[in-house]
C-alpha cells in the first residue's frame, strides 16, 4: 500500500471497505488530462510569482508531462488507496522527480483542483456537443431544403390538422436544436471560469496570480469568491439541465422516426445503416437507434436529479458530497454526445415517401379551416363559418367523402356563398401558401428560414472554430 500524502495526523490505517468506498479513481481517472493541465499552469504561476524557484517548476513540468505519457501507454496500476485523480498524479510525480513533487500543492487544495478540472473536461466537451448540434442542424436544413416542396399532414392530438410542408416540420426541429445550442453556449460561458487558488475555502497566504493560471489555460474569467469557487456546482446543474432539454427534443424527434417508418404511417424509410434487424422475424427492420435514442433520455433526467439532489442543502463550503458529481455529468455528455453525433449521420440518410405523405393530405378534412377561410373571405364572420363548415364535416361523413369530394350543388346546400372557385381554393398547395404570417408554413417563409438558418450555422460554426484554436 501506497502511504497517504495526507496521512500525518493519522496512527491507524484506513479501513479497505473505506478506501473503496471513497474512492473516486474508477471514474475520475477521465479528468487526467486537465489534472495535469492544470498542476502544470499552477507550477509555472509558482515560480513566476517567485513561491518555487524556475528550476523546480522546470523539473516539475517535466515530470508531469512524463506522468500523462505513462498514464496514456497504460503503464500505470490505478488503485483505491490512493483516492482520486490528484492524489495519484501527485504520488506518481513523486516516484518521478523525487520529493520537490511535495512543492506541486503548494497555495492549492483539492477542493479548488477539482473545481478546475471539472470545469476544463466541462468547457471542452461542451464544445463538441455544440460541434455536433451544429452538423445535426445542417442535416436538417439539407433535408428541409431537398424536399421543400413536400406537402405532409401537421398533427394536433395526433390527429391530422391542416396541411403543412414536411420542410416546415423539420425546420420545428432545427428551432429546437438551436435553442439547444444556445443554452449550451450559455452554460459554457459560467464553465469558462477559473477557480484554481480559492484553495480549501479561504484563499491562500502565499502571494499567488491567479490571473496568471487563468491566462495559461485560456479562462477569461476568473472566480471572485473563494467560498463559492471551492462549493459551485451550478455550471453542472446547468450544463445537465441543457442536456435534459435536448434530450427531450431528440426523444420527440425519436418518437417521430418511429412512428413514420412505421407501416401505419410509411412517410419515411430509415436507412439500412441505422435500422437492425430481429432475430427472430426476417421481414423485421426496426428503428432501434430512434428508440434508444428515446430511451437514454431518462438517464439524463436522473443525472439531472442526481446532481440538483446532491447540491440541495449542502452547507457551505466544499463538502465530500460533491465528488457525486463526476459519474452523472460524464454519463450525460457520453449520452448526448453520442446522440448528437447518431442523428447528425442518421437524419441525411432518410428516404422521404412523398406519395404518401401527400395523400395524407387529401384524407381527414384538412381543409375544413380553409373553407371556413374561404367563407370569411366572403364576409361571413369567423365563428359562423366554422359552425357552416362543421355541418358540411358532418354531412361529408355520413357519406365516407371528401369535402373536395363534394359537388358545388352539395356545398351550396350549406352557404349560398360558396361558388365554383371553392375547388382551386382548396388545394393542398394553395393551403399551404396562403399561410404567409410569419413563421406559417408558406413555401416562401420556409425558404426564408432554411437562408437564416445556414447564415446563422456559418457564424456559429466560426465562433466555436475561434475557440478551439485558442485551445479550450
Ligand atoms: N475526489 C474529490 C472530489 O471529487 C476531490 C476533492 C477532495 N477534497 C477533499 N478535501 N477530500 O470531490
Amino acid at each position: 500500500m501506497t502511504r497517504k500524502l495526507w496521512g500525518g495526523r493519522f496512527s491507524e490505517k484506513t479501513n479497505r471497505s473505506v478506501e473503496a468506498f471513497t474512492s473516486s479513481i474508477d471514474f475520475d481517472k477521465n479528468l487526467y488530462f486537465y489534472d495535469i493541465q492544470g498542476s502544470v499552469a499552477h507550477c509555472k504561476m509558482l515560480a513566476r510569482a517567485g513561491i518555487i524557484t524556475e528550476e523546480e517548476a522546470s523539473t516539475l513540468v517535466a515530470g508531469l508531462s512524463r506522468v500523462r505519457r505513462n498514464i496514456e501507454r497504460g503503464s500505470y496500476r490505478f488503485d483505491d488507496s490512493l483516492e482520486d485523480i490528484h492524489m495519484h498524479v501527485e504520488t506518481w510525480l513523486l516516484q518521478d522527480v523525487g520529493k520537490v513533487a511535495h512543492k506541486l500543492h503548494t497555495a492549492r487544495s483539492r477542493n479548488d483542483q477539482v473545481a478546475l478540472d471539472i470545469r476544463m473536461y466541462l468547457r471542452h466537451e461542451t464544445l463538441h456537443i455544440i460541434e455536433l448540434l451544429i452538423l445535426l442542424r445542417q442535416a436538417l436544413l439539407e433535408l428541409a431544403q431537398k424536399h421543400i416542396d413536400v406537402v405532409f399532414p401537421g398533427y394536433t392530438h395526433l390527429q391530422r390538422a391542416q396541411p403543412v410542408l414536411f420542410s416546415h416540420h423539420l425546420m420545428a426541429y432545427f428551432e429546437m436544436f438551436t435553442r439547444d445550442t444556445n443554452r449550451f453556449w450559455d452554460g459554457f460561458n459560467r464553465t469558462n471560469v477559473m477557480p484554481l487558488g480559492s484553495a480549501a475555502l479561504a484563499g491562500t497566504t502565499y502571494p499567488i496570480d491567479r490571473h496568471y493560471t487563468a491566462e495559461l489555460l485560456n479562462f477569461p474569467e476568473v472566480s471572485s469568491n473563494s467560498i463559492d469557487s471551492v462549493s459551485d456546482r451550478d455550471f453542472v446543474i446547468e450544463f445537465l439541465s441543457a442536456a435534459s432539454i435536448c434530450m427531450v427534443h431528440f426523444s420527440r424527434i425519436s418518437e417521430e422516426m418511429v412512428l413514420w417508418s412505421s407501416s401505419e404511417f410509411r412517410f419515411i424509410e430509415l436507412s439500412d445503416a441505422f435500422t437492425t434487424g430481429s432475430s427472430i422475424m426476417p421481414q423485421k427492420k426496426n428503428p432501434d437507434v430512434a428508440e434508444l435514442v428515446r430511451g437514454k433520455t431518462g438517464r439524463v433526467f436522473g443525472n439531472l436529479v442526481a446532481m440538483l439532489t446532491v447540491m440541495k442543502s449542502l452547507p457551505l463550503a466544499y463538502n465530500r458530497d460533491m465528488q457525486e458529481d463526476k459519474e452523472p455529468l460524464f454519463d450525460a455528455v457520453k449520452t448526448v454526445t453520442a446522440c448528437a453525433d447518431i442523428y447528425a449521420g442518421m437524419l441525411p440518410n432518410i428516404k422521404i415517401n412523398k406519395e404518401v405523405m401527400e395523400k395524407a393530405t387529401m384524407e381527414g378534412f384538412l381543409n375544413a379551416t380553409d373553407l371556413a377561410d374561404y367563407l370569411v373571405t366572403k364576409g361571413v364572420a369567423f365563428r359562423e363559418a366554422h359552425a357552416v363548415v362543421g355541418k358540411a364535416v358532418q354531412y361529408a361523413l355520413g357519406l365516407k367523402k371528401e369535402l373536395h369530394e363534394l359537388s358545388l350543388l352539395e356545398l351550396k346546400s350549406f352557404s349560398s356563398l360558396i361558388s365554383e372557385d371553392i375547388f382551386s381554393f382548396l388545394t393542398v398547395e394553395k393551403m399551404v401558401d396562403r399561410r404567409k404570417s410569419y413563421g406559417g408554413t408558406s413555401k416562401k417563409m420556409v425558404v426564408d428560414a432554411i437562408e437564416t438558418g445556414k447564415a446563422r450555422l456559418e457564424k456559429e460554426m466560426q465562433k466555436h472554430n475561434d475557440l478551439i484554436s485558442i485551445e479550450v
